[in-house]
């Protein structure tokens, strides 16, 4: 498994943080949301030097920052950089963001926490501005929704301001414990890692820092949904069971056999023909992530019964369900709720990748299907997974690449 792009990106925009020293990331996936957020930095003023091939990056952002990112960029990824970028400089205006289009994806708390710093927010026409007269200052932020990259963007905000900083009701994802640990690095007082409540305390410049990426939990479900959907049996490493509790348990109530071999490593495959049945619930974390459920929906397919799927985090994440049709599922929706019949068998078609895990779904399915499944939109999987074909092809699946250029080499 590879490093996470989800921890890599606000890694690599707390990178942005550093005054002094250069810093040097190891694990770093192969991936075209890593070359756009690398020649973000470069527009910036950053010096940058991706080593995809190596899985290293190293960048030096000592000179004082431009303040605009451009649309250019900031539209084909998700990454916090206004926090950094207003901490470091006093103001930054940016682009709204991109990523996956799963619903309307609002930045208000991200911009409630920089307000209660002491910024001014300024919004227009696809562009946000975040000023501070004067050095934010430390405050009390409470969000109404445990939001990820507001978590995120709220923390590097506050790092360098004066003061302590809190934030209730923060998000507690494995991929902000991996940000908390590289700003630590850095010289950055931050307590409460892994909790909802989280305190801040600011200090005067953050240091370059050496950190290797986490493990891509998302990437590592993928390949045990896989291995569980094809009847395979399959060790993965770079797999922590504690980033994936959520999964297990479900996988192992459908009949899966999961092993935990080690602190990194597990081990699954499966033998039944006939799973059961499972009802899943997405929620923050520690509940089970988004981000899987569209793969899990096709495990579900497999199982005697009916299972049903409640996507709680983002309104409109079952773009999946109508290409999954296609191919022989019979999945109804109802606002939240994804009801799927387990038809345990499914059929080759063309279809489409709708956004990044819709697409690695529509891979898996094409895995269990009759006859061929070609998906188009790859440029959606590339975003988010190093060499997946490679990676399948090596457990035996009988995969091919048919857009040769990867969405990595055109950006
Ligand atoms: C991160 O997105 C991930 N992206 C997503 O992964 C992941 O699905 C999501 O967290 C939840 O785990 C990255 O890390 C780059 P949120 P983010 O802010 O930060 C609402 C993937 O497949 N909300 O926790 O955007 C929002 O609309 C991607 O790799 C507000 O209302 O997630 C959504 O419904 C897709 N106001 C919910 O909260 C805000 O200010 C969760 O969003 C912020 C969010």
């Amino acid at each position: 498994v590879s490093g996470a792009k989800n921890a890599a990106l606000p890694i690599l925009a707390a990178g942005l943080l550093a005054t002094e020293g250069t810093s040097k990331f190891y694990n770093v996936p192969k991936l075209s949301d890593i070359k756009t957020i690398s020649m973000l930095f470069e527009s910036l003023g950053v010096k940058v030097d991706y080593k995809p091939e190596e899985n290293t990056l190293e960048m030096d952002a000592t000179k004082p920052l431009l303040t605009e990112a451009s649309f250019e960029f900031v539209s084909k990824m998700r990454a916090s950089v206004l926090g950094p970028m207003l901490a470091r400089e006093g103001s930054a205006k940016v682009a709204m963001p991109g990523g996956c289009s799963i619903g309307s994806r609002p930045i208000d708390q991200h911009l409630k926490g920089f307000e209660a710093l002491g910024a001014t927010i300024i919004q227009d026409a696809g562009f946000v501005e975040a000023r501070a007269e004067k050095e934010l200052e430390g405050s009390t932020i409470f969000f109404d929704f445990p939001s990820v990259g507001g978590t995120q963007n709220v923390i590097m905000a506050s790092c360098l301001a004066k003061g302590k900083t809190t934030i209730v009701n923060a998000a507690q994802e494995p991929e902000i414990e991996d940000m908390i640990n590289f700003l630590i690095k850095m010289g950055a007082k931050i307590s409460g890692k892994g909790t909802s409540i989280l305190e801040i305390e600011g200090v005067e410049k953050l240091v370059g820092a050496e950190y290797t990426i986490m493990s891509d939990r998302v990437e590592a479900a993928t390949y045990m949904i896989a291995a569980a959907a094809t009847k395979g049996d399959v060790l993965i490493k770079g797999a922590p069971y504690k980033d994936n509790v959520a999964l297990v348990s479900k996988m192992r109530e459908m009949g899966v056999n999961i092993e935990i071999v080690d602190e990194d490593t597990m081990r699954v495959s499966n033998k039944l023909d006939m799973l059961k049945p499972v009802d899943v619930k997405t929620l923050p974390h520690p509940g089970f992530l988004t981000d899987m459920q569209s793969i899990m929906s096709v495990l579900t397919l497999l199982a005697k019964g009916t299972s049903t799927i409640t996507e709680t985090v983002f309104e409109n994440r079952f773009m999946h369900v109508k290409e999954l049709n296609k191919m022989g599922a019979i999945i109804a929706t109802s606002g939240k709720e994804a009801r799927i019949a387990g038809v345990r068998k499914l059929s080759g078609a063309e279809v489409n990748a709708t956004d990044l895990r819709a697409g690695a779904a529509l891979v898996l399915a094409g895995l269990v299907a009759e006859g061929t499944t070609t998906i188009g939109n790859i440029y959606h999987i590339d975003r988010g997974y190093n060499d997946f074909v490679g990676k399948m092809k090596s457990l035996g699946a009988n995969i091919e690449r048919i857009e040769e250029i990867m969405a990595y080499e055109m950006s």
